[in-house]
């Protein structure tokens, strides 16, 4: 089946992308390359332009009237850019989306599967969160992302939209053939930091707040591959129509983790025992808006999409640290 993704040209959405070509499936790219590269586009049906574009999505359709479902990855995603522009992101996150889903539902494409995340979630006893735990966004950048969860459900109550939320935990890795990764520069990322630290881009990595209430002091995350991910969305398309019969809802809530917590000190020791040596770090103070964190109970998405994590956190390890040393001959750049 045909699948738009906005954001297609981005880390996340280049890869379901090849997800969705290696199942036999063909993806149509909107994005506007505000951030994501050109390099990730090429070969794929490309149109350049703003998901607020009503005349592009117009011809786009009319192009590929086919067109089964949206997958909605476009998105603004630096936090602590969000913290300095909150106007930016509320206008790119917030009613360029909104322009989007209406625009879907008018033409008459009504299956959206939206980009959310985990940052959403309040700090729980046990770390462990279901798709009902507490929210509490505390960024504007996670705001945006809770206000399009509230308005697509609201959408999907009154009109013909519906709506799939996956509230994606800490994606790592690339795609085990290479054909897309990390692509900016200077990755906020966690393990793009260590393999940057590992490759002696930067001197050392800053394990950030060790006084959280966690078994060793550091921040717990779901680190999930981002393959597993991307075969997420591609289950999320395939069984849309099949997963809302099962709730009678129109909008569903998914998270997609591991089911496992690791902490920061977990991932380093992870990394070093991949990379073969151990790397410079340093301990540092809690960075503003960090939290303690969460990992995921990902029973929902079993029972909803049949879909579970088959790739290890020592898989994403070692795609993040291949895509470091081939990342050049894709992408132009180091
Ligand atoms: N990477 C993560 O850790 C993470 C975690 C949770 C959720 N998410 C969500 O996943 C989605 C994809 O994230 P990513 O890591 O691939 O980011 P990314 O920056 O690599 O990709 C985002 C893409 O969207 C495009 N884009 C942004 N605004 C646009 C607009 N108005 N019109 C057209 N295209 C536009 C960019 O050019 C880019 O290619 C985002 O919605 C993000 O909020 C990411």
């Amino acid at each position: 089946m045909k699948v738009l993704i906005t954001g297609g040209a981005g880390y996340i959405g280049s890869t379901v992308a090849s997800a969705l070509e290696d199942t036999g499936h063909t993806p149509i790219i909107l994005d506007s390359l505000v951030t994501g590269p050109r390099e990730f586009v090429r070969g794929r049906v490309f149109y350049e332009g703003d998901i607020a574009d009503r005349g592009l999505l117009e011809r786009l359709f009319r192009q590929h009237p086919d067109i089964y479902a949206t997958i909605h990855c476009a998105a603004l995603i630096v936090v602590p850019e969000s913290v300095e522009q909150p106007y930016l992101y509320y206008r790119e996150n917030v009613c360029k989306s909104l322009e989007l889903f209406k625009n879907l539902e008018e033409l008459g494409y009504p299956r959206v599967v939206f980009s959310s995340s985990a940052s959403i979630y309040d700090t729980v006893p046990g770390f462990r969160v279901t798709e009902d735990s507490p929210l509490k966004p505390n960024s504007p950048y996670a705001r945006t992302k809770y206000m399009m969860e509230m308005v697509l459900e609201d959408l999907a109550r009154a009109t013909r939209l519906r709506g799939i939320a996956l509230r994606y935990f800490n994606p790592i890795g690339a795609d085990p053939q290479m054909r897309s990764g990390l692509h900016v520069r200077e990755p906020s990322h966690v393990l793009g930091r260590l393999v940057d630290t590992a490759l002696g881009k930067i001197p050392y990595f800053q394990i950030t707040g060790t006084d959280y209430p966690t078994r060793d002091g550091t921040g717990i995350r779901d680190y999930i591959h981002v393959w597993d991910l991307a075969m997420a969305h591609v289950r999320a398309v395939e069984r849309f129509d099949e997963a809302l019969a099962k709730t009678g809802n129109p909008y569903e809530v998914i998270n997609l983790g591991s089911g496992h917590g690791n902490t920061v000190k977990e991932l380093v020791s992870a990394f070093e025992n991949v990379w073969g040596s151990p790397i410079n770090k340093r301990e540092a103070p809690r960075r503003p808006g960090d939290a303690a964190g969460a990992y995921a109970n990902a029973d929902k998405a079993w029972e909803l999409l049949g879909w579970k994590t088959e790739l290890s956190l020592e898989d994403g390890i070692h795609t993040a640290l291949e895509w470091g040393k081939r990342r050049k001959e894709v992408l132009g750049y180091v």
